[in-house]
């Protein structure tokens, strides 16, 4: 798919990952759907900033914890824009929590944020393209391989899953893939202070010897987009992660 005038909606795009690929996107000449729950300013200022640059863009706000709210965004979307060729689902609740301090409301806004918002958005959206052409991307983990985050995991586990039934459902039209991260950028919980010892912990179980970039992270979903014949897929951001022994 040729990215020239498409719209792309991107959840959690006001800001880090989700934002720099909607930059991207914006870049390869979509049109841009940025959605947001708390982060409004920069979800208003990146789309001041593509307006000013001659493409178009609009702001949405949903918290995506609220099936309600998730399951208006796609009509919003086509409302504004007149279609909706590619859904990127980044958006995403993390916690670093596992069996025994996991409660009950833990497990449920990770499946609803993780895996049952994703599944919204894309059947709204398979109903809106109705058998046009489309391209869904969902953001999750390597550490599915390695469960270590009780709910986080099994919601990414679970989005993986999502990924390929999808793929199978919306097939030929759709394309839908998966792409793991490793360690692109730290979670925003961490303390300042802490945040370089973290990075060398972690490029140090990295065989690459490195944290991975955003930016690399678009690059790879700019590909599944532009490639027509891949869907079901995982691809893996990792720096190699999932083959470290530590
Ligand atoms: N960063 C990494 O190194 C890494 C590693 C492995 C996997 N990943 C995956 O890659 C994706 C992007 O990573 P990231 O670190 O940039 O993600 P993040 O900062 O943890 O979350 C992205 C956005 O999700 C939105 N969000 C959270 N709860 C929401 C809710 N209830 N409703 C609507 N939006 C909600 C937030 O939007 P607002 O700020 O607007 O509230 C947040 O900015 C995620 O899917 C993540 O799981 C990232």
């Amino acid at each position: 798919m040729n990215t020239q005038n498409k719209v792309a909606l991107v959840t959690g795009a006001g800001v880090r990952v989700g934002n720099v690929i909607a930059r991207r996107l914006a870049d390869a000449g979509a049109t841009i759907a940025v959605h947001y729950r708390n982060s409004g300013e920069g979800a208003q200022a990146f789309v001041a900033e593509i307006i000013a640059g001659g493409g178009q863009a609009d702001m949405f706000q949903a918290d995506l914890a609220n099936r309600e709210q998730a399951e208006k965004l796609i009509p919003a979307v086509v409302e504004k824009f007149g279609s909706l060729d590619i859904l990127i689902n980044n958006a995403s609740v993390f916690q670093d929590r596992w069996l025994e301090e996991t409660s009950n409301a833990d497990w449920d806004v990770n499946l609803a944020v993780n895996v049952t918002a994703p599944f919204l958005l894309s059947r709204a959206m398979a109903e809106h393209l109705n058998g046009k052409p489309g391209k869904i991307i969902n953001l999750t983990d390597w550490k599915t391989t390695r469960p270590k985050r009780f709910a986080y995991g099994v919601s990414k586990a679970a989005l993986g899953g999502l990924t390929r039934s999808l793929a199978a459902a919306l097939a030929p039209a759709v394309q839908v893939n998966e792409v793991a991260l490793g360690a692109i950028l730290l979670p925003v919980t961490a303390a300042p202070e802490e945040d370089e010892m973290l990075s060398q912990k972690l490029a140090s179980r990295t065989p690459l010897d490195r944290l991975g970039t955003p930016e690399e992270v678009a690059e790879v979903i700019m590909t599944l987009i532009e490639i027509d014949y891949i869907t079901g897929e995982t691809i893996y951001v990792d720096g190699g992660q999932r083959l470290s022994r530590t």
